[in-house]
């Protein structure tokens, strides 16, 4: 027989999407469970992103899990663009009055996992969502495997963090969805190593033979990345002929910097922007890569899925504390402003930057708009707001 357990809000995937919700929630008396298909160690174990907007540094306060980001963190006014043999860097302070914070996606969630359980609540490792159900009615459940048997989590509610390939998605009827898509022919080959960064901010690089970018985890720990073809492997590729490759594309100041190392990591990322609308349907809410994903070039996809909890979260405490709707009614339309404004910045971002093919025009077109970028105050601070991030709107 099938086991049925119960909760408030039932949420698919321990991510930095859900993890936050099911803190944000779990403090107002909003009982949650979340069901993630991986195990705590892979879960903990992944390289992903490193760049945390101002408000989603907000929202880890918010949840008082901000002990290890206040003291590890490591705030970034600005950040330079390397591009036609000149390096000019952007001011994001002058700009805005912001930065932003480098604190690992990987740090972030450790310290959401343990900050959960810690508090007593319940993450199920190794119970991967097969399907949600009855989403549309009163009551909608989550079927999900555990040890080998099929059982079933009842919730007021589901909410849908379980990234690009998750089910909950998934579970909606295609002719219910738009979907928006576009695919480049690259990819990011991204490496981890226990070195000093070679510059104390980011810098972008366009370069003739493709797109590098040089960011780091902490003062001993340094992560590269340079544009690859779509198609190619990690396996074909050394620690040396990654440095050797990095060492073409970066300016000479930092190429004399440049410590290389043993690779903690390797991978290869796809680069895509995607949109599902709506992202609510009845009971179900989808957030964070469920729902979009983006070129990483504008290192939005963790913040937007902040933002996107920052919503849903608001929506249901309004809900369970006031017996309101109207906020979970808004959450779809209010959360994809965002969305599109990040989308919008993410692709013009990589556009700027990554090599499409040998078109020579498109080339002498990169080269004017950054020069323009770096030397027109108002182009600098309209690049500043959008990568600092975009505030999020009043929600109440
Ligand atoms: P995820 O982190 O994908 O979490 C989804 C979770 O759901 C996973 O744990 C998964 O195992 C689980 N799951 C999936 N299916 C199921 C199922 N059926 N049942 C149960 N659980 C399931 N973003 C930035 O903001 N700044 C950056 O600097 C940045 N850099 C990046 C660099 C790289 C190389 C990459 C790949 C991404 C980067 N991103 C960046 C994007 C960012 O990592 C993602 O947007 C972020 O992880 C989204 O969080 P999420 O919680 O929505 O989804
Ligand atoms: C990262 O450190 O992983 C990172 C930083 C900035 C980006 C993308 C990824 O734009």
């Amino acid at each position: 027989m099938t086991k049925t357990i119960r909760t408030q809000v039932g949420i698919i995937g321990s991510g930095p999407a859900g993890l936050l919700l099911s803190h944000l929630l779990h403090q107002q008396g909003i009982e949650t469970i979340i069901l993630e298909r991986q195990s705590r160690e892979h879960v903990e174990g992944r390289i992903r992103a490193g760049v945390l907007e101002q408000g989603t540094a907000w929202l880890m306060r918010e949840a008082g899990v901000n002990e290890r980001l206040d003291r590890e963190g490591l705030v970034h006014d600005g950040v330079s663009l390397a591009f036609g043999g000149r390096m000019e860097r952007i001011d994001f302070k002058a700009h805005t009055g912001k930065g932003v914070i480098v604190y690992g996606q990987t740090e972030m969630t450790r310290d959401f996992i343990q900050a959960r359980l810690d508090a007593g609540g319940s993450i199920e490792f190794e119970a991967p969502a097969l399907a949600v159900e009855d989403y549309r009615t009163g009551s909608p459940r989550i079927v999900y495997q555990k040890n080998g048997e099929t059982q079933e989590l009842s919730c007021d509610f589901v909410a849908g963090c379980d990234g690009f390939h998750g089910v909950a998605r998934e579970s909606i009827p295609a002719e219910q969805l738009t979907l928006y898509e576009k695919v480049y022919p690259f990819a990011w080959l991204g490496i981890l190593a226990d070195v000093p960064p070679v510059n104390d901010e980011l810098i972008y690089v366009n370069h003739e033979r493709g797109f590098a970018l040089c960011s780091m985890r902490s003062h001993t720990r340094s992560r590269y990345y340079i544009q690859c073809s779509f198609d190619d492997k990690v396996e074909n590729w050394s620690d040396d002929a990654f440095w050797d490759e990095l060492r073409c594309r970066l300016p000479p100041s930092a190429v004399e910097k440049l410590v290389t190392g043993q690779r903690l990591e390797m991978s290869i990322t796809p680069l895509r922007g995607f949109v599902a609308e709506p992202m609510s349907f009845g009971k179900l809410f989808l957030a964070g890569d469920a729902a979009h994903i983006m070129p990483p070039t504008g290192a939005k996809g963790l913040n937007l899925a902040a933002s996107d909890v920052f919503y849903l979260s608001r929506a249901l405490i309004a809900y369970y504390a006031e017996k309101r709707t109207d906020l979970l009614d808004r959450y779809s339309e209010t959360a994809l402003r965002r969305v599109w404004g990040s989308i919008r910045f993410s692709l013009w971002y990589t556009g700027l930057l990554h090599k499409f093919g040998d078109d020579p025009f498109n080339h002498r077109l990169q080269m004017a708009d950054l020069a323009y970028l770096t030397s027109s105050e108002a182009a600098g601070t309209a690049f500043a707001e959008n990568y600092v991030g975009l505030p999020f709107e009043k929600f109440e």
